[in-house]
């Protein structure tokens, strides 16, 4: 059913429009785009500019940023759009809003809404009470016992897609805020995922990328773990390529490298392996449950098992007591493994985590000097590993096409991103491109056929 909520309040009968700006990491991207699906549903649809919207989201993370302080400047743009739109609601989703709940309708007295990470699906709701009541509305509560069933709903999934298998996470890595903001870890069913990316494959998507905080920490109702979830979708559907992110060094193990072994032509050869510290001190006390060594062995594991795999890291440099000895440690282990790509962070301070508590915080200035080093240390190693794939023949599945150049691009199987002539008859399908010159994040090269 559809209806158009600001009738309720004899406002207008025209076309309603929503705007979400995202911040943060996949997730919310992926959450972004089911908001989106759900609101039109209830006959709001996405305009690309605040100014054209009835309804503003923001779409939080409070991962590492200074999250409530976003907001505000955010909100803080939006105060004569209020002025001059009396139908304009704004409302705030997303980790911050989980975090904050009701602090946030005082602290920023121009939002009208906030809602958790749990409370997505209850949108459509939370924004007909907001017209018709006009009434402000904090919906932040966990959901933990119910299942966790959703469908991927995406307006425009296009090749290739997210699709969250997990949500939440029960580590407790002593930094980070995520099982405050996103709840304990569940799993969707087996089943459902199957049934999830059959129909994708029917409306045009070739490659799906399983999303969840933790995805090998997997488990189905049905006691199926994540290696079992990949191989039945490597078999059992018609799906071309099957990426994941993020993966847990502590959950990846021996079976994950055969399933992936025995699936070489769906599950790509690129894995996110957060190491967050090269020193095995550090990493007890972000409780991150493996040592430099265990997580060494199963690069090799990973090395050995799945040939040409290219390998990325997320490393937080700066944590509580980190000496320089124990960073030292960190831009030794980049040299080890060798990862294409790093995503390296400032540690910052996050409410309710332990590490935001432990006494010897490090300086600003510390921090950033190790960053700086360590993506320092990365562009010398990067350009020599991009550098490999000059000559060789990749796999390359096309995304977009670019009328002015004339040019293609898509990933390669190892999440490379591959440029090269060709018209947009090539978008959806893979093909074989020789790689004739390499950049540390891009590649070039011609197609050949084989
Ligand atoms: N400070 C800095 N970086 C953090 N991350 C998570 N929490 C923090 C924090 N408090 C980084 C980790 C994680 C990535 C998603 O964000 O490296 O893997
Ligand atoms: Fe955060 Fe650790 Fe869970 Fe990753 S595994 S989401 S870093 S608590």
């Amino acid at each position: 059913m559809q209806e158009n909520f600001t009738d309720n309040n004899n406002e207008s009968k025209e076309n309603l429009g929503v705007y979400i700006s995202t911040y943060g990491c996949q997730m919310n991207v992926n959450d972004t785009d089911r908001m989106y699906s759900l609101l039109e549903m209830v006959n709001f649809n996405p305009v690309s500019r605040p100014e054209d919207a009835d309804l503003i989201i923001i779409n939080s993370c409070s991962v590492r940023e200074k999250p409530v302080h976003k907001v505000h400047s955010e909100v803080g743009r939006y105060k004569n759009l209020k002025k001059s739109n009396s139908k304009l609601r704004i409302g705030v989703g997303g980790c911050v809003g989980q975090q904050e709940k009701k602090n946030l309708l005082s602290d920023v007295p121009l939002l009208d809404f906030v809602f958790g990470t749990d409370a997505i699906d209850e949108l459509p709701d939370i924004v007909e009470k907001i017209y018709r009541n006009d009434q402000k509305i904090v919906r932040a509560r966990f959901e933990h016992q119910k299942p966790y069933q959703i469908q991927t709903l995406n307006r425009n999934p296009g090749i290739s897609t997210f699709v969250n298998i997990t949500k939440g996470c029960d580590n407790f890595c002593t930094f980070c805020v995520v099982p405050f903001t996103r709840g304990r870890e569940r799993s969707r069913s087996l089943n459902e995922l199957v049934k999830d990316v059959n129909s994708l494959v029917q409306r045009g998507v070739k490659e799906v990328t399983l999303l969840g905080q933790n995805v090998n920490s997997y488990k189905s109702e049905c006691g199926a773990h994540f290696s079992k979830l990949l191989e039945v979708l490597a078999q059992d559907t018609d799906i071309e390529r099957i990426r994941y992110t993020t993966s847990h060094p502590k959950d990846f193990d021996q079976e994950l490298c055969d399933v992936m072994a025995r699936n070489r032509e769906k599950i790509c050869e690129y894995i996110h392996l957060p190491v967050q510290s090269g020193n095995s001190e550090v990493l007890a006390r972000m409780n991150r449950g493996y040592s430099r060594k265990e997580y060494l062995d199963k690069v090799l594991m990973i090395k050995n098992f799945v040939p040409g795999v290219s390998l990325s890291t997320d490393i937080i440099v700066g944590f509580p007591g980190e000496t320089e000895e124990q960073f030292e440690d960190t831009l030794s282990l980049l040299e080890e493994v060798e990862y294409e790509t790093l995503f390296a962070f400032k540690y910052s301070p996050r409410p309710f985590t332990k590490a935001a508590k432990f006494e010897d915080q490090l300086s600003e200035q510390q921090k950033s000097e190790r960053l700086n080093q360590l993506f320092a240390k990365h562009d010398e190693i990067a350009f020599p590993l991009a550098k490999k794939y000059e000559g060789q023949i990749l796999k390359v599945l096309v995304e977009k096409h670019n009328l002015e150049t004339g040019k293609v691009n898509g990933r390669s199987t190892q999440n490379k991103l591959v440029h090269f002539s060709g018209g947009s008859d090539l978008i959806g399908k893979t093909v074989s491109v020789e790689i004739t010159e390499a950049f540390p994040q891009t590649l070039r090269g011609k197609r050949v056929e084989l």
